[in-house]
């Protein structure tokens, strides 16, 4: 099978499987511990049911979306994925590019390879920058001068990472990003085309944005040092009031799950909120944000752009969220499956792939726009009244 004859998502990760060392394969997949949270995040989804309505000749269907003052070309975007540079050389810039092409916004990672000076102007400029919170602020707030200079006009403030998560499979694999042990090298001889970029590109790719702040920065190794004492940092509620103070943008809260901690940011000044559970990798035990997601939604009501992530693989799940009340969406590892399997036209191809299982699942609905989607759509047997104080 090639790219382009892949029918779904599940092909490109097919397909991702096929060029990746098992250990960086792994590291995409995997979540921590049972990885319960991963498989739930598919679960959650399916719980629920759209109702198709006929008899509308809904032709066509409209997927532009408006946020924070610009109209993307579908209600979806790509979510901070950190060292894709080691999925395919320049997986950064990959992803950026084909974000940008595809009229999308990218969220750069706070762990990417790339520098953000690296990114061509007009990607930059449609691009999302992800910050994880260090203990150096002076740098942390380098980082953000520097997006903003780049022309990055939301700031992204993921929460959920201050935890070093327990990944099974890639303390097994021994993947500690800058290297790994003698049986995955091994493995690693079986794809070569992996291999060949990899070791052309001169083998561990460095984590760009803190080179500037290294003095042997051109040393992968010395960045990675620097990278790792300075995250995670400790990063606290007043941390969000002082990047509401210091950021001009837009401002995101990424990882929020508990309808009280969406409320309490929104009072701080976020502008918006991505319900995420990180895609399953952080706490195994945590709820689906599908399953959050509505209560999150009565809790804070219109006061905030809310989007969510977390086990996106078709459109329908697309079209789930928006029934449940999202503005937007994110995909991780849709995206990085397209990357891994087939660069940007891979990537392409996994954008093209869920806008159209959208565009079938609105057909289906009678809802010629994506705006209209709304919970007349959604039967969701399983919901009951469950109420969290806020
Ligand atoms: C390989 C990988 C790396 C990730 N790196 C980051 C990161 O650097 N920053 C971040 O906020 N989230 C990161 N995430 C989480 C994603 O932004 C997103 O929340 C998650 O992938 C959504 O779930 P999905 O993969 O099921 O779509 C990463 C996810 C994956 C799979």
């Amino acid at each position: 099978m090639k790219v382009d004859q892949a029918l779904n998502i599940a092909d490109l990760q097919r397909l991702a499987r096929r060029r990746l060392p098992r250990a960086v394969l792994d590291y995409i997949e995997g979540g921590a511990e049972d990885e319960i949270g991963v498989t739930e995040n598919l679960r959650a989804f399916a719980r629920h049911q759209l109702v198709p309505r006929f008899l509308t000749s809904c032709s066509t269907i409209d997927l532009r979306t408006p946020l924070f003052g610009k109209t993307y070309a579908a209600p979806f975007g790509i979510a901070p994925t950190g060292i894709a540079g080691l999925f395919r050389p320049r997986g950064d810039i990959m992803l950026a590019e084909a974000a940008l092409a595809e009229g999308l916004p990218y969220i750069m990672s706070g762990t990417c390879n790339a520098m953000i000076e690296e990114l061509p102007p007009a990607a930059a400029r449609n691009g999302w920058y992800q910050l994880y919170v260090g203990y150096d602020h002076a740098i942390d707030e380098d980082i953000i001068r520097r997006a903003a200079d780049a022309g990055m006009e939301v700031l992204v403030l993921t929460v959920d990472s201050q935890v070093r998560t327990k990944r099974e499979r890639d303390l097994r694999n021994g993947f500690t990003v800058m290297g790994l042990k003698i049986g995955p090298k091994m493995e690693a001889l079986l794809h070569p085309g992996w291999l060949a970029g990899y070791l052309m590109t001169g083998g561990m790719p460095r984590f760009g944005n803190f080179s500037p702040y290294v003095k042997d920065a051109k040393n992968a190794l010395a960045v990675w040092k620097f990278m790792t004492s300075h995250l995670p940092g400790n990063l606290v509620w007043e941390d969000v009031e002082r990047y509401r103070r210091l950021w001009k943008g837009r401002l995101v809260i990424k990882g929020v799950l508990h309808p009280a901690d969406a409320v309490r940011a929104v009072e701080l000044g976020a502008d918006g909120i991505i319900v995420s559970n990180h895609g399953g990798r952080q706490l195994d035990r945590g709820p689906a944000s599908v399953d959050m997601f509505p209560l999150v939604r009565a809790a804070v009501g219109n006061r905030a752009t809310l989007m969510l992530d977390s086990g996106i693989r078709r459109g329908s799940d697309i079209v789930t969220a928006l029934c449940l009340g999202a503005d937007f969406t994110f995909v991780g590892r849709a995206t990085l499956y397209g990357l891994a399997a087939g660069g940007v036209p891979g990537i392409r191809k996994a954008i093209a792939i869920l806008r159209h299982e959208v565009e079938t699942a609105g057909r289906h609905l009678g809802c010629a726009d994506v705006a209209a989607l709304c919970a007349d759509y959604l039967r969701s047997p399983h919901v009951e009244a469950q109420a969290l104080s806020v």
